[in-house]
């Protein structure tokens, strides 16, 4: 059976709804809003060649309030016809709720008890699709944003969506192929992007389009990608065998070169592609972001990420390639050359910080540490100026999606900045069911367990969405 529909990947049939639930612990009173999460869930089976990365989305939701959990509920997406089922975030901008993935899908948005309203406003200003992580400046609470689609050609788009949830700025963006860019980075002055090798594959992509039309396809594939836009011909008739695409077409190119590019923020393509300054790093691939920052004691550029030393490249139904790890890229505006340094030995995904943090210097990084090839078995919290990290495992049996940091306090940076909780889902396998686990950041000893109705699969990314 293919893994990423089995075991702790296994889709639920059904959609819950369930009232004021049990709690072990004591919820903090200040917590009021909702904890989402989304992932994969195919509604049917997708059959052997499934791609995780492929299912339709579904959300997890629990919401909090004076200190109980007033419901869970998991709703699948429900996109029109021809549209993907967001299925990689889901987070509140603007007094929207939005279900969002990359590659060329337009974003969803969803309503507060997380049934499918339809396509956001903002989708039809897009040129090609959003992405699945743009990063909120919180000075502003505006979201930038790099999004990419293979039918761009050699260019993805940067776009600023404003604090009224309208897109106010775009801009195109070269780069050197047709590369996947999951997530990106933001700075004081800069957004920060990763070219790197893992590209569109033309022979993948053909499988999805009927059969007598795949020899003139290819031709004209291989000649434009990574170079020009697709024509529309091409780009329907890929659409056209896409109702349920069966893969993911990007596979890891050793040709590719891998570089870090500093894109100024409000960077315009009136006149031509707008200008970026690319760093050299050694072959990686790289799907998040823990935060970045300008550092003014030295004029460089920090960037917490987690580095994969290969994607796609042997496997190919999902993230497969081995530990993934913790690194620090620092970018010499004066030397243009980028270093690397490895934090630690854990294998890792999903780095979070204090978003009220982001592109400002941070202290404290959480992530999900692995041992298996399941969930995640503890919860890491980085002291990246002490050089230390703090694990905390979950018990035997038990595995946990990506943790939220949310402060306690939410208005106030004077506080340590570990002054929050932590909060993810927990899947129990014995007893089959999930727990909203809150931990105390500065600990990570228990704050208070919530206790699902039901079994939350292994999935991608969640938000606190405060009320
Ligand atoms: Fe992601």
């Amino acid at each position: 059976m293919n893994r990423y529909l089995d075991d702790d990947f296994a889709p639920v049939p059904e959609e819950l709804t369930a009232l004021d639930l049990d709690i072990t612990g004591t919820l903090p009173d200040h917590l009021d809003g909702r904890y989402l999460r989304i992932g994969p869930n195919p509604a049917i089976d997708p059959g052997e060649s499934y791609h995780w990365f492929l299912g339709e989305g579904m959300v997890h939701g629990v919401r909090l309030e004076e200190g109980r959990a007033r419901w869970y509920r998991n709703r699948w997406v429900r996109p029109r016809s021809g549209d993907f089922a967001p299925n990689t975030n889901v987070l509140s901008h603007a007094g929207r709720t939005m279900a969002l993935v990359e590659a060329g899908s337009p974003p969803y948005e969803l309503d507060e008890e997380l049934d499918t309203l339809g396509r956001c406003g903002f989708a039809g200003d897009l040129r090609a699709g959003y992405t699945a992580h743009p990063h909120e400046d919180p000075a502003t609470g505006e979201l930038h944003a790099i999004s990419y689609s293979w039918t761009r050609g050699n260019r993805v788009d940067y776009s600023v969506l404003g604090a009224d949830g309208r897109l106010r700025h775009q801009a195109e963006v070269e780069v050197h192929g047709s590369p996947m860019m999951h997530d990106c980075a933001l700075t004081e002055h800069y957004v920060v992007l990763y070219d790197l090798p893992v590209t569109f594959d033309v022979d993948m992509a053909l499988g999805d389009v009927p059969r007598p039309a795949r020899p003139a396809v290819r031709f004209v594939l291989n000649r434009i990608i990574g170079r020009n836009p697709a024509p529309d011909r091409i780009v329907d008739l890929m659409a056209r065998g896409q109702g349920a695409p069966t893969q993911l077409p990007y596979s890891w190119n050793a040709d590719y070169p891998a570089r870090i590019g500093l894109l100024p923020r409000e960077a315009s393509s009136v006149a031509g592609p707008a200008p970026v300054r690319w760093f050299d790093i050694d072959p990686c691939f790289v799907f998040h972001t823990l935060n970045a920052f300008e550092d003014p004691d030295t004029g460089e550029v920090v960037i917490d990420v987690v580095r994969h030393d290969k994607m796609f490249a042997t496997r190919f139904d999902g993230p497969d390639e081995g530990p993934a790890s913790l690194v620090r890229f620092t970018l010499d505006l004066t030397s243009g050359k980028a270093r690397e340094h490895r934090y630690d030995e854990h294998a890792q995904e999903f780095p979070r910080c204090d978003e009220r943090r982001t592109g400002r210097r941070h202290r404290y990084g959480y992530s999900v540490g692995f041992t298996g090839e399941r969930l995640g078995d503890s919860i890491l919290k980085h002291d990246t100026v002490a050089g230390t990290t703090q694990e905390r495992r979950l018990g035997a049996g038990r595995g946990a999606g990506e943790f939220v940091f949310v402060p306690n306090s939410p208005d106030s940076l004077t506080d340590p900045e570990d002054a929050g909780v932590l909060m993810g889902y927990v899947l129990d396998r014995s007893s089959g069911l999930s727990d909203l686990v809150v931990l105390d950041a500065a600990t990570l000893e228990d704050v208070a367990t919530v206790h699902l109705p039901g079994r939350v699969p292994a999935g991608f990314h969640g938000n606190w969405a405060p009320t």
